[in-house]
């Protein structure tokens, strides 16, 4: 018995931003962006929906699709960076609206490594038999903290939410390796400060630096889980950009029609990149029960993480 993923939602904000509206007010082109970054569009909140609102979405839908009733739920884990409040975090409010009364709650800051790092705790709680169903969620509003003037930023970045049941099975492979690295020596690179509340990054070191790591926090999930890059049906990285995945995969040996991008329609999604891929890429069919895939992702500390799962592996969940 040990721990897998069951159940995968997402929810984005209705208002899409194509980059012909971008280039109305900054000094950019469709053209660049695209050849640049692989983005075409992304989804902003308009400022009636909360995060809360899409958050609380994605937990539903998934939960739903777990087939798990919300007073099951032990834990609800929310990933952000842009809670709609300084305090109280997003989790509170997510599992009082998804009716998780039993569950514990908290926020994790792991920038675009959110994700990652919120699944490994929920993974470690459920194989520890310290919880059995476990909401992790990754939601955010990247649009309140761009700076709308500055070009190299606010075409990169979208708003959005994802999220996965976790709970017991009887699992060949569950979720069954993780790494997680941090060089916080490179902060200024990538950072938004308390005060100021906007983006600013140097894009061509962190482009340098996430493929890097995350060919090599990758490399090692392979190796500890036992699995070759052939092995592997589909590789999910954190939707930065679509050079930067595509240079993972290469340099990982995992062919361009084993690698899931949908960055062209949502942006970089920071945290909830990764559940909001994983559910796009079931809903398109390139992700099957059973399914072996390689999770990557790099953001701002600098902090990476990287992961192998096998997808809903099993129908049958133990409570
Ligand atoms: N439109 C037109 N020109 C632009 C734009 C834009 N939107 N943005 C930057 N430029 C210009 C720059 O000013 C520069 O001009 P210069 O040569 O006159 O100085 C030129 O384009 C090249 O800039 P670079 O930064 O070298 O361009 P690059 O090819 O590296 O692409 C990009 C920039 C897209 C930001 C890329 O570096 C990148 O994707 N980096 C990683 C960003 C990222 O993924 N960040 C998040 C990861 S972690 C997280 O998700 C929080």
């Amino acid at each position: 018995m040990r721990a897998g993923i069951f159940g995968v939602g997402s929810a984005l904000p209705e208002d899409t931003v194509r980059n012909a509206e971008l280039v109305e007010s900054l000094d950019t082109s469709d053209e660049w962006i695209v050849k640049r970054t692989g983005i075409r569009e992304r989804r902003w909140l308009n400022g009636q929906t909360t995060l809360t609102d899409i958050a609380s979405e994605a937990c539903v839908m998934a939960l739903a699709d777990a087939g798990r009733e919300p007073d099951e739920v032990d834990r609800v884990i929310c990933a952000t960076i842009t809670p709609d409040r300084l305090t109280p975090g997003l989790a509170p409010g997510v599992a009082a609206r998804i009716g998780a009364t039993r569950a514990g709650t908290w926020d994790v800051n792991a920038a675009c490594a959110g994700f990652l790092a919120s699944l490994e705790q929920a993974v470690a709680l459920v194989d520890a038999g310290r919880a059995d169903v476990i909401v992790v969620c990754a939601a955010e509003a990247l649009s309140r903290i761009l700076d709308k003037t500055d070009r190299s930023t606010a075409v990169l970045f979208g708003d959005g939410a994802g999220a996965v049941v976790v709970a017991r099975g009887d699992l060949d492979l569950g979720v069954s390796a993780f790494e997680q690295g941090c060089d916080g020596a490179q902060a200024d690179l990538l950072y938004a400060e308390s005060e100021e509340r906007l983006i600013r990054m140097q894009g061509r070191d962190v482009y340098r630096h996430a493929v890097r790591r995350m060919v090599e926090s990758s490399r090692t999930v392979l190796e500890q889980a036992g699995i070759t890059p052939d092995e592997i049906d589909l590789l999910v990285a954190h939707q930065a950009n679509i050079r930067i995945v595509e240079a993972t995969a290469l340099e990982l040996g995992i062919p361009p029609e084993r690698v899931f991008v949908n960055v062209d329609r949502v942006a970089n999604t920071s945290a909830a990149s990764i559940p909001i891929a994983l559910h796009d890429a079931e809903l398109s069919g390139q992700l099957r029960p059973g399914a072996k895939v390689a999770l990557a992702a790099f953001g701002a500390g600098f902090v990476w993480a990287a992961g192998v799962i096998s997808w809903k592996e099993r129908a049958h969940v133990f409570a």
